[in-house]
């Protein structure tokens, strides 16, 4: 079982960038939750970050008939992209939004997400724990299937 896990803009400055929301860890900490929840979940894993929208969308057409599950933080594109959730309908795959803060505590603007559309669930609030909350429930989602 291989999963993606695609983080979107500005989460590369995860330490440096408002650290009062998004704490003092830096996304290499981030990627080193990703791994020891992926081992812990046992499946093999990819990450990608990228700044840009249509290499988001790229990277999950590319997933399709080679990844099980995804699990995303779109970070800005949540409040934005049709193309993002467009990308995940297209390919069908299992999907799990997450988010480093509570979006639903926020300015009226982080309020909504397209990709809750297609999300299985989303989890916001809790940090760099979301991330591993979701893969270990996407895996247990999968399996149920
Ligand atoms: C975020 C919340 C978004 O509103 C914001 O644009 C981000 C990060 C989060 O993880 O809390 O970049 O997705």
């Amino acid at each position: 079982m291989k999963f993606l896990i695609i983080n979107g803009p500005n989460l590369n400055m995860l330490g440096i960038r408002e650290p009062h929301i998004y704490g003092a860890q830096n996304y290499e900490a981030l990627l080193g939750v990703i791994d020891s929840a992926c081992h812990e979940a046992g499946v093999e894993y990819e990450t990608f970050q990228s700044n840009h929208e249509g290499a988001i969308v790229d990277k999950i057409q590319e997933a399709y008939g080679k990844i099980d599950g995804i699990v995303i933080n779109p970070a800005a594109y949540t409040h934005t992209s049709v193309a993002i959730l467009d990308a995940l309908k297209t390919v069908s795959i299992p999907t799990f939004e997450v988010h480093i803060s509570d979006i639903s505590t926020r300015e009226a603007f982080r309020q909504h997400s397209f990709v809750s559309y297609v999300a299985v669930e989303t989890i916001a609030g809790l940090g760099f724990e979301g991330y591993r909350q979701a893969i270990l429930k996407l895996k247990k989602h999968l399996e149920s299937k």
